[in-house]
This record gives C-alpha cells, sequence and structure tokens, in this order.
C-alpha cells in the first residue's frame, strides 16, 4: 500500500498521540490537553494548507446555529483565555459585538475566532498533510502503537508511531447515485458538466454565475442558504426535494436539551434501538430542516416573484432526480420524477449544487489495516473503539459516535466537555505508561 519509502514524521519517536484532522474537534483537544499540563507528546495532521472552517460556506450573512458560549471551551472553563469573548476582548471588538444583542455571529466571525485559537496551536499541527491509513505497529504479538501514514500534496509520505490516535476527520459529501456517472468536481474550473456539492460552492460560485440556471438539489440548510447567495448573484435557481416542504429546525429550548452534555449520558445508557428512537424523533432539530428566519427569506424571495408576475426561481418539492446526463452542450441534463404520481420530466442546467449533506465514513477508510485488532462491541463512552487483547494502543473517535453518543456529536454543542473526557482518558493512559516504565525499571534493578 505504501510504495514510496516513509519519512518516519517525529524522529522515530513514539508520540503520546497523534490527531487526525484539525477542525474544531481536534483543536479542543488540543486545548484541553494544554490547559489541563497533560505533557503529552502529540501531533495534529490537517490535510488543508492553513485553518478553515468549512471554508466554501462562509458566505455572506450566514450565522452560527449555535450560541456563541457554545465555543471550543466554555462549558468547560469559562475563564479561559480561548473562548470567544476572549477573541472579542482581544480583537477590539467586545463592546461592539454586545451592541449587536445576538447569541449568533456570523460564521465568517466564528471561523475567524477558531483560526485565532488555532494559529496559538501552530507548533502542534502539521497542515498540507492528508493522514492515508492507521497501521497496526506491533511488538510479537502485541500491538501497544499504531503507525499514521500521511501525504503531502506533492506525494511525500511521512509517518507517526503514537500510542494513541484521535480522529477528527468530519464528513465527506453525499452524492445521490443518479448522479454517479457524471464527473462530481471538486469546485474551481475542470472537465464536464458543473456538478459541485455544497461542499464546494464557493469555489464554484463565480463559474455558476456564468453557467446559467442552477439546480439545487436538498431542502436543508445548504440549499437554503445557497439558493439565497446565487438568488443575490441574480442566479435562477430551481430548488429540488425529495420533502414537501422547506420545514423549520426545532431549536425551541425543551429540544434543545438534547445538545446539553448531560443528555450524552442519558442517552448512552439505552438500549441501541431506545436510542436510535430518540435520535430518529430529535431529527429535525438537525437534519434536512432550515432556520425559520431564512425559510420567510426564501418564501419572500417566492412571494415577490408572484408580485412581478415572473417565474425565475422554482420550487420542485416532492421531486426525486432519477438520472442525470451531459447534455448536448455539455450542460447537466436532470430527469426528474414526481413523488406525487410519479410523472417524469426533463430539466436542463448550467449547473447543479448537490445540497444533499454528509457521510462520516472517513474513519472506516483509515482504520481499515486494523480491522483484525478490532473487537466487536460499541465504541466506548470515552470515545475510545474496543480492540482485542493485546492491543493496547488506543483508538478514539470525534464526529462519528451520533448513534451512540447522539445529535451533538456531529456539532459543536459539547466540543469542550468531549475534549475533556478523551483528554481524560488519554492522560491515564499516559500514567499507566509512565507506572509501567517505572516499574519495569525499578524490577530491572
Ligand atoms: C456549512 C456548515 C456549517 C455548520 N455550522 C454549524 C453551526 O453553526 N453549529 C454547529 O454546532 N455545527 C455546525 N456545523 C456542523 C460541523 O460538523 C461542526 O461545526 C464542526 O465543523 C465539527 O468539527 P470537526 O472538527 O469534527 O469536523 P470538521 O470541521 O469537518 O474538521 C475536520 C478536519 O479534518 C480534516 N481532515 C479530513 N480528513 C483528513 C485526513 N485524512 N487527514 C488530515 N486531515 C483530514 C478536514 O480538512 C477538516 O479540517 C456546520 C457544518 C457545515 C457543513
Ligand atoms: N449556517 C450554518 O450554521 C449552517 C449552514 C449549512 C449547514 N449547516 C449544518 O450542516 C449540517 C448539514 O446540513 P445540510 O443542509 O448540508 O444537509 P442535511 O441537513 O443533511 O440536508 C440534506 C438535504 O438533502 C436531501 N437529500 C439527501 N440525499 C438526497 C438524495 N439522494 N436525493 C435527493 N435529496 C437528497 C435531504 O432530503 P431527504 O430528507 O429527502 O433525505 C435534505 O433535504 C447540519 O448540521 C446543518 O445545521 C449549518
Amino acid at each position: 500500500m505504501h510504495g514510496i519509502p516513509s519519512l518516519i514524521g517525529d524522529g522515530g519517536r513514539v508520540l503520546d498521540l497523534v490527531g487526525v484532522g484539525f477542525g474544531p474537534s481536534n483543536l479542543a483537544l488540543a486545548v484541553a490537553l494544554r490547559e489541563a499540563g497533560a505533557g503529552l507528546a502529540c501531533r495534529f495532521l490537517e490535510k488543508r494548507e492553513t485553518f478553515v472552517w468549512h471554508g466554501n460556506m462562509l458566505l455572506d450573512g450566514s450565522r452560527m446555529q449555535i450560541s456563541f458560549l457554545k465555543d471550543l471551551v466554555s462549558l468547560r472553563d469559562p475563564t479561559s483565555r480561548y473562548s470567544f469573548l476572549s477573541y472579542l476582548h482581544s480583537q477590539g471588538r467586545l463592546q461592539d459585538f454586545i451592541n449587536l444583542r445576538t447569541f449568533y455571529p456570523s460564521r465568517r466571525e466564528f471561523n475567524d475566532y477558531l483560526a485565532w485559537v488555532a494559529a496559538d496551536f501552530d507548533d502542534l499541527c502539521d497542515y498540507g498533510l492528508e493522514a492515508t491509513a492507521i497501521e497496526p505497529a506491533r511488538a510479537g504479538e502485541a500491538v501497544p502503537h499504531v503507525r499514521v501514514h500521511a501525504r503531502d500534496r506533492a506525494g511525500r509520505e511521512r509517518s507517526w508511531l503514537a500510542r494513541n490516535v484521535v480522529i477528527g476527520a468530519g464528513a465527506t459529501p453525499r452524492i445521490p447515485d443518479a448522479f454517479d456517472c457524471l464527473v462530481h468536481r471538486g469546485g474551481g474550473a475542470g472537465a464536464g458538466p458543473l456538478v459541485i456539492h455544497s461542499n464546494d460552492y464557493l469555489a464554484a460560485a463565480e463559474e455558476m454565475a456564468q453557467a446559467g440556471r442552477v439546480a439545487v438539489v436538498g431542502l436543508g440548510q445548504s440549499a437554503a442558504e445557497i439558493f439565497l447567495d446565487l438568488h443575490g448573484r441574480g442566479i435562477a435557481v430551481d430548488i429540488i426535494g425529495r420533502g414537501p416542504a422547506m420545514r423549520p429546525a426545532d431549536s425551541s429550548p425543551f429540544a434543545n436539551q438534547v445538545f446539553d452534555a448531560g443528555y450524552t449520558n442519558y442517552l448512552y445508557g439505552l438500549p441501541p434501538a431506545e436510542r436510535a428512537e430518540l435520535l430518529r424523533a430529535f431529527h429535525n432539530t438537525n437534519y434536512a430542516v432550515v432556520d425559520p428566519d431564512l425559510i420567510d427569506a426564501v418564501y419572500g424571495i417566492f412571494y415577490q416573484q408572484k408580485v412581478e408576475g415572473t417565474a425565475r426561481h422554482a420550487m420542485l418539492t416532492r421531486h426525486e432526480v432519477v438520472a442525470a446526463r451531459s447534455g448536448s452542450d455539455g450542460g447537466p441534463v436532470l430527469d426528474l420524477a414526481s413523488l406525487d404520481g410519479g410523472g417524469r420530466h426533463e430539466r436542463r442546467y448550467g449547473a447543479v449544487v448537490l445540497a444533499t449533506g454528509y457521510r462520516r465514513r472517513i474513519h472506516e477508510e483509515l482504520l481499515q489495516p486494523m480491522e483484525p485488532w478490532l473487537a466487536s462491541g460499541e465504541v466506548g463512552r470515552d470515545y475510545r473503539l474496543p480492540t482485542v487483547p493485546g492491543c493496547t494502543a488506543g483508538l478514539y473517535l470525534q464526529g462519528c459516535c451520533e448513534a451512540t453518543h447522539g445529535l451533538s456529536d456531529t456539532l459543536l454543542s459539547i466540543l469542550p466537555i468531549r475534549a475533556q473526557e478523551i483528554a481524560a482518558a488519554l492522560t491515564a493512559d499516559a500514567d499507566r505508561g509512565r507506572g509501567q516504565q517505572i516499574r519495569t525499571t525499578t524490577s530491572a534493578q
């Protein structure tokens, strides 16, 4: 698998921790470890060249969907110097922000806050390196360590040896099957019809403005935000969704309690079937739903075009894309089926944006070489994957434990608490390791 000889990333020494990904989850962990004075030897690997939080969705006017009080640290330690309030103070904007009278900063400002914290941890993160595999590093029959392989843009490989790995690599775009036969462009110029995922939106927005009518597939928050952005650029849009309407996110206070840190304990303690039932019951707090203010804005635009007697944008709810292909002019052509009676028709576009959500499978791919060492059973309450006896290397997950730990797991909601819990597990592991070393040394004397 690793044909090119691998350089040893950290001089061949065994690290306490390699973190894969340096988004908010592993950044919160880096902060928690530093503030706990854990003294662990760690490195984080981030495939992007610099810190950025969903950069292709930093749209004009897009706002946070969570209170700024749920920043990287405040739930754990409101006095931390890495809080959002501390950031505002450092930028000389604390009073100006107070005058805004909001809990929901713009996504651009929150991105700037996260980047401000990340800059303080530059010494711990290697940017521009994509982790490609996590392999067992054996010592006889035992696996005390893992080797984390990574590659830079030039194809050069490096690897690190570590006692623990924490995967906080986020998600990958969910592409509907109908689009399998069309080249999915990663944003920017390229060959084939202009079909992109919302994850690549801003990189392709300029090109899209020249392309003609755009289809936005999906009825969630990304779809609504992209519709408003395209409208602002003067582009005609069809919104295509399987659901009956654009529906509001339930952010009412009792429902919001599912994002409280204590809820993780409650949910984790339930049998799997009951957990699944609760996840379904609260699905509309997060998935395929839109902020109510945004729904009003979208509706207002559709109403205004009625007033003006134009039909620039179309809302094609209860429609499924059954096939997609390249038209004679090179643009995407979609076959749409109505879910009310099954009638089909074809529509031609200049571009398509798939605002169809995400999948969380990066950890499965990275951990494939560890397969023989993974035990059956679910991830632990401390986010550690169960391993077979003999494998003492720690494999931890951040952001892919929704089924066991609840809807907050993919969000920012409980980052500081989760980071604290994982930091505690890592520190305990390091202490055990040091204890063993001392015992071995003492008995050898
Ligand atoms: C547009 C958008 C807006 C959102 N807004 C909110 C919000 O307002 N509130 C909220 O609570 N949640 C929001 N979310 C949910 C989002 O999942 C979290 O905000 C947050 O990004 C989770 O952090 P993370 O570190 O787990 O994942 P990410 O932020 O996705 O970070 C993962 C990092 O890992 C890197 N990576 C991936 N694979 C590798 C690899 N193999 N090697 C090295 N690095 C790798 C990625 O480049 C990325 O930087 C939003 C999601 C989207 C898509
Ligand atoms: N400003 C912000 O803070 C902001 C902005 C954007 C996103 N986000 C967050 O990011 C996360 C993801 O939001 P999202 O809007 O990208 O995704 P999402 O909520 O998962 O919504 C995906 C949409 O795509 C549809 N879809 C999925 N597969 C499809 C298929 N095969 N064919 C047709 N339609 C399909 C879904 O419809 P079905 O219901 O029919 O499956 C749904 O309407 C959420 O947590 C959200 O809050 C936040």
